[in-house]
């Protein structure tokens, strides 16, 4: 297939079919794509606009990252003179004053003492950077022999080797070997048999944590590094924590010296009706990763927030030596720096993290109302999320999901995310009442299209 989208371009560009083969795409079903291609051109606020301007209604924040919603003016604004003042400043040995600005920004957004940040450009740089900070504060500390990382089942945590050795999706396991050595893994949080059609948080599964202690006597705690979670697992289906899971796990961790990891990609910046979801939760872990809603996905970023007594215990040796022997060519790019500021300043210039709190009942009560359609095996929902699981159809697990994926974007205009067969919808905060409502009704059309 080849795009009609050359009018305008210059020659040399022109003389190069825009063949659409080109593009290996990233966690994409290639082949059933390209057959029949999802093609976005434009988008403004809560939509996407196709090739030919059919508007398509954004169900997903692109992918969990337009918190504010697409192409705002603040930020398109700070990006443009941001990319005419300065266009690359290296942060290795040298600082731009947005970097700093910026890492103060996030900071004061932080709980408790989380107020140093280690900037990167995406949530999977994030994942390993803060594992990499855990490994090099124990042996900075003199526990040298804390290397053991713990993850959990249906984690994600991007798509680096540390990452998806603490992660817990098979799939994206299962065909790159050995990985990371010396890791294990908690018990997913979900149980249906128990949970099923939960608004928010569940009453059931605080227990789940104890198994950090099983963990904890089967290694031996001077053996563990760190043990990282996700406060809401996002990709595989909206998993919300059982109510005093992570405080019961913060509790262990405390006990045994353990470092805990918040992996707040998803939940950082609003999607849970606050900064981030240590503040929904009342607690504070080591170290916090983020990326995407931090600028609002229009420039790449990614960072890992650390406690002030971890970022101290770097500090020492002789002042011209380099503390942490990390860090990324694009670590505070400017553009991203910008674009983080602005973003940043639209969350609270618009109050959009109370926003999304309190629209949650609403929202919740709408993802809801969708239990009794034929297939609905279960709902969840929690801060502006929700997902829908419908059973899988025989022999071709993910093929009701897929069909949803396609059919959601040609037939009814809505873009939406799935994860096997599950369709997941996580909107822009700024999503209206109305949309809230339009974006249910084509969801259920959906789900009665495909069961
Ligand atoms: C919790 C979590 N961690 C890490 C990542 C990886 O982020 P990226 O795709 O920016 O590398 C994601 C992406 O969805 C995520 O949800």
């Amino acid at each position: 297939m080849v795009l009609d989208d050359r009018a305008g371009s210059t020659a040399s560009v022109a003389d190069v079919p825009n063949d659409i083969d080109a593009f290996w795409m990233p966690f994409t079903a290639n082949r059933a794509f390209k057959k029949r291609p999802r093609l976005v051109a434009r988008a403004k606020d809560m939509h996407y606009y196709t090739p030919e301007g059919r508007a398509v209604l954004d169900g997903c924040s692109g992918l969990w990252c337009t918190n504010p919603g697409h192409n705002r003016e603040p930020i398109v604004e700070a990006i443009r003179t941001a990319a005419t003042t300065l266009d690359f400043g290296p942060t290795f040995q040298f600082g731009h004053p947005d970097a700093f600005r910026l890492a103060n920004r996030i900071a004061a957004l932080a709980p408790g003492d989380l107020d140093h940040v280690f900037f990167c450009n995406s949530g999977s740089e994030a994942v390993d950077t803060a594992l990499k900070i855990a490994l090099a504060y124990h042996n900075a500390t003199g526990h040298a022999g804390r290397t053991r990382l713990i993850g959990r089942e249906r984690a994600y945590h991007g798509v680096g080797f540390g990452g998806i050795s603490v992660g817990g999706i098979v799939t994206n396991r299962r065909t790159f070997g050995t990985m990371l050595t010396g890791v294990d893994h908690l018990r997913t949080t979900y149980d249906r048999e128990h949970q099923a059609f939960t608004k928010g948080e569940p009453d059931y599964g605080a227990h789940f944590a104890d198994e950090l202690e099983r963990i904890v006597g089967l290694h031996d705690a001077s053996t563990i590094a760190a043990v990282i979670v996700e406060p809401m697992a996002g990709s595989t289906g909206v998993l919300p924590a059982p109510k005093g899971y992570l405080q019961r796990l913060r509790e262990i961790c405390d006990k045994y010296g353990i470092l805990l990891i918040f992996d707040e990609v998803i939940t950082g910046y609003g999607r849970l009706g606050a900064a981030f979801a240590a503040e929904r939760y009342g607690v504070v872990p080591d170290l916090i990763t983020f990326a995407k809603g931090i600028t609002a996905g229009a420039v790449p970023m990614g960072g890992v927030l650390v406690r002030k007594g971890i970022y101290e215990a770097f500090m020492k040796g002789p002042e011209h030596t380099i503390e942490l022997f990390h860090g990324y060519t694009y670590s505070a790019h400017p553009l991203a720096c910008a674009a983080a500021l602005a973003t940043l300043d639209l969350y609270a210039a618009e109050d959009l993290f109370g926003r999304a709190r309190r629209l949650e009942p609403l929202w919740a009560d709408a993802i809801m109302s969708l239990r009794d359609r034929a297939g609905v095996l279960d709902i969840r929902t929690v801060g502006l999320t929700g997902a829908v699981d419908l059973p899988a159809r025989e022999g071709a697990p993910g093929a009701r999901g897929y069909e949803g994926l396609e059919r959601a974007f040609h037939e009814e205009g809505l873009m939406i995310r799935t994860s096997g067969d599950t369709l997941v919808v996580t909107p822009p905060l700024i999503i209206s009442e109305a949309q809230v409502g339009e974006l249910v009704e084509k969801l259920g059309r959906v789900i009665d299209k495909v069961m």
